[in-house]
């Protein structure tokens, strides 16, 4: 089965073609760092408007790449939420007018059901596992069981840790997007330069907390010290945390996998730790490779597919006109 996907929820106007939900046929990504650098963060707006323009390029490249045609696609895949509205929009639009033109199937993905099963395109993944999803806009520890079926153990009670990183960045004058950034910088600082700590959030020895690293990043600065050694310092923190927070909540459940995801699981300092502590607890850690970390359309065809392989005959694949896209969508809406 042939699935083209589309992932529009931010800045990335992405478009993949996938084969049964594991074959990779091509994955085109346009990232549009270079308009919102300038404002040191994603402006909606402008994101709407450059999906816009990029998407017929992109979705004839992903084709052309695939070595396929329109017609050849049994099935359309498309990131419904959460994201940016008119963002998500423009995807949306696009997959339905796809569809209807060719009365094919559409199978509306969570965003984060997407990064969940990304791991697959490299690896055969053991059910249940543990994932750890580290992105920009979230971070939480869910229990997988199968391909479309997951639930939520612990999440971060403010910021995301991709969103720290973001932010942190802009605090060092670093760019954006800010993960890479920081990663870069801390390959020459002194990782205990400046004692940065996590407190434990109340009621929870799982959930997350990244707020107040930012603070003391402030802080930090202003006695003017080496941005390469806070940015260092900064990393292994939020690293110990994550790492921490997945080895307990395996032992507490009883997992011998663990699944990183998420753009933040592109970080090397962080892959590197969450091994380490992997051979140490007899844990086996996988992660997506990191063009499949950060977003991207093909995860969002593999989800699609695993959706609609449950139940081809759904009428909702079909109901183009109930279909809207949703800033909030929570994942509870495609798990079973
Ligand atoms: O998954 P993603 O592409 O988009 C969301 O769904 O949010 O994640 C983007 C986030 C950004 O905050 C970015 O700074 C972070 O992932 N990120 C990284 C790295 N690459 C991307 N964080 C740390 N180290 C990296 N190498
Ligand atoms: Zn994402």
């Amino acid at each position: 089965m042939l699935v083209l996907g589309i992932e529009t929820s931010c800045d990335e106007t992405a478009v993949a073609v996938v084969r049964g939900g594991v074959n990779v046929l091509s994955n085109v990504i346009a990232s549009q760092h270079d308009i919102h650098q300038q404002y040191g963060g994603v402006v909606p707006e402008l994101a709407s408007r450059r999906h816009v323009e990029n998407m017929p390029v992109i979705a004839r490249e992903a084709l052309g790449r695939a070595g396929v045609t329109l017609n050849d696609i049994d099935l359309f895949a498309v990131t419904r939420g959460p994201g940016l509205l008119g963002a998500l929009l423009v995807g949306l639009s696009a997959a339905k007018g796809m569809a209807w033109a060719l009365k094919k199937p559409l199978a509306p993905v969570h965003h984060l059901h997407g990064h969940i099963v990304a791991a697959r395109f490299n690896h055969e993944l053991v059910y249940p596992h543990l994932c750890l999803l580290v992105s920009g806009g979230h971070t939480s520890l869910y229990k997988v069981d199968g391909p479309v079926t997951m639930t939520e153990l612990a999440s971060t009670r403010d910021d995301a840790a991709g969103e720290a990183f973001d932010k942190v960045a802009k605090m060092l004058g670093l760019g954006f997007p800010g993960g890479p950034a920081v990663e870069r910088a801390a390959k020459e600082g002194d990782e205990k330069a400046v004692p940065f700590t996590i407190p434990r959030v109340k009621g929870s020895a799982l959930d997350f907390s990244f707020s107040g690293l930012k603070t003391a990043v402030r802080e930090a600065m202003k006695k003017n010290p080496r941005v390469a050694d806070v940015a260092a310092s900064f990393q292994r923190v939020v690293t110990n945390t994550l790492v921490a927070h997945t080895v307990r909540a395996a032992a507490q459940f009883d997992f011998k996998e663990i699944v990183i995801a998420g753009g933040v699981a592109a970080n090397g300092h962080l892959r590197a730790g969450m091994t380490r502590a992997g051979e140490e607890h007899g844990l086996r850690v996988v992660w997506p490779a990191p063009v499949y970390c950060t977003d991207n359309a093909a995860m969002i065809a593999a989800a699609g597919y695993f959706l609609y392989r449950e139940n081809p005959d759904d009428p909702r694949w079909r109901d183009f006109n109930g279909l809207d896209a949703v800033a909030n969508l929570p994942l509870e809406t495609i798990a079973r």
